[in-house]
């Protein structure tokens, strides 16, 4: 069976991250947006976080300029990343969850329990024009709710489900795998388009990616360390090509 082409979105924090560890230019993410760009990819996905850990602010821009791909901003549900946003006006943002302490996003935002807090955000972006995408859990009440608010747009977690495959849990990745394809199931017919991403690799994106109403992936992690031993261009190329296999494309 063949399905609909999904989009890959790569994530180029990490890029970010190694030029920080030094505090040069080096490596550009920009630099990296327009490799990503030429390799193939469908948009180019960054997060600016409230502790600027590897996306700063003048990144937005120059990445902008470097690509004509239409640019993801990740962001907190803050006042403070509302009007960057704002003002930025990226083609589309994720709202996701953030705390200080975590290594990267752990888990989906909680839309159920931060409704009065998530949906004027919501609502803000909508206005201006941006495509809002919600990065939750495969939950059926997240879901309920994202549509109750107006997102266009949800991102699954995927992080579980790459999680419990490389600990070796077959039943338990299976478990979660089909909550993921009832979850795109059901918000599909919600008139949500379905996103997901998160630790997604060669391998795991498969699954994922051979789910009907999925039609975004954004990965970076994963692509950015295979592009230390494979170069970005074929690490972009493998990952765009694996997703078509997924879907029947190839
Ligand atoms: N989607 C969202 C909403 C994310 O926050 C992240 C991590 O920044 C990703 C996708 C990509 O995850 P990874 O870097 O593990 O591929």
């Amino acid at each position: 069976m063949t399905l609909a082409r999904a989009r890959l979105g790569v994530n180029i924090d990490h890029v970010a991250t190694i030029r920080n560890a030094r505090g040069g230019a080096h490596p550009d993410p920009a630099r990296a947006a327009a490799a990503a760009q030429a390799a193939g990819a469908d948009g180019i996905t960054i997060h600016l976080r409230e502790d600027r850990r590897h996306i700063r602010d003048a990144d937005l821009a120059a990445v902008r300029n470097a690509v004509k791909l239409p640019i993801n901003l990740e962001m907190a549900t803050t006042e403070e990343m509302l009007a960057i946003a704002l003002d930025f006006a990226p083609h589309a943002a994720c709202l996701v969850p953030e705390r200080r302490e975590e290594r990267t996003t752990e888990g989906g935002l909680d839309v159920a329990r931060l409704h009065d807090q998530v949906a004027p955000i919501v609502a803000k972006l909508r206005d201006k024009g941006i495509r809002v995408s919600l990065f939750i859990e495969p939950s059926k009440v997240q879901i309920a709710v994202a549509s109750a608010m107006g997102a266009p747009v949800i991102e699954m977690h995927t992080g579980k489900y790459v999680e419990l495959v490389f600990a070796g849990d077959k039943a338990a990745a299976a478990e979660e795998l089909k909550r993921l394809q009832e979850a795109a199931a059901y918000g599909h017919e919600r008139g949500i388009e379905i996103h997901a991403g998160h630790g997604l690799t060669y391998d795991t994106v498969h699954p994922v990616a051979a789910i009907p109403e999925v039609r975004e992936l954004n990965i970076g992690h994963f692509i950015m360390g295979e592009a230390l031993f494979i170069g970005l261009d074929a690490a972009v190329k493998r990952m765009r090509h694996e997703i078509d296999i997924a879907r029947g494309l190839a």
